[in-house]
């Protein structure tokens, strides 16, 4: 390799660089750390309850206990943690701290278990199988853009950029 070639090498090593680390900054924005610890504590107690309820969801789905799935996802809906009695100052907390695109896909989540829930009253069986994989996209779709300092596995770019949206289609962080 001639010195010109070393020199452009070096400069596209230098861009592939700060590619990789704008891409990590975007995909990357770990929520945890920025919440007080209380809030820290909620979330992950509520996290650690609403997949206990999943699991429980997927069991129900498959033997055909509608009211079981009904209740789960009414359960799922009313834990979760925007929902709760926080108190204000609570709630302004965690509005602050994390950015627009978590609260969204936090929305779209809470939509989706209200939808779980009617589709365990309609005893409607496709709806539940197809909500509960709407709904496990937003686990991955969430974790994997607000919860890389923990989940590296998710650090995937190919996760789809819809998912974890009300449209399927990804908008502003
Ligand atoms: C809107 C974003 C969001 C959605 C949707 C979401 N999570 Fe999470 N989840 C988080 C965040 C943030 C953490 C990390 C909390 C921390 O460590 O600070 C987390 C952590 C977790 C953990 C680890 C808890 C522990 O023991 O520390 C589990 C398990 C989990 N989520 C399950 C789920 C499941 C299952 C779903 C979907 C049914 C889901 N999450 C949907 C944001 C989300």
């Amino acid at each position: 390799m001639n010195k010109r070639h070393a020199y452009r090498a070096i400069g596209s090593a230098a861009m592939l660089a700060s590619l990789t680390l704008s891409g990590a900054v975007f995909a990357a924005e770990p929520v945890g750390p920025k919440l007080t610890d209380k809030l820290r504590g909620l979330l992950v107690k509520e996290m650690v309850e609403i997949e206990a309820a999943m699991q429980a969801t997927y069991s129900a789905i498959v033997q055909g206990k509608h009211d079981e799935v009904a209740q789960r996802g009414q359960a799922i809906h009313d834990s979760f943690i925007l929902e709760q009695s926080l108190t204000e100052q609570d709630r302004q907390d965690l509005k602050a701290a994390v950015p627009k695109g978590f609260l969204q896909m936090d929305e779209h989540f809470h939509q989706l278990s209200a939808s779980l829930a009617e589709a365990g009253e309609r005893q409607d069986t496709q709806a539940q199988v197809e909500t509960f994989n709407r709904m496990t996209e937003s686990c991955v779709a969430c974790h994997s853009r607000y919860v890389t300092d923990r989940f590296e596995g998710l650090e995937d770019p190919s996760i789809p950029e819809g998912w974890g949206h009300h449209d399927g289609v990804a908008s502003e962080p």
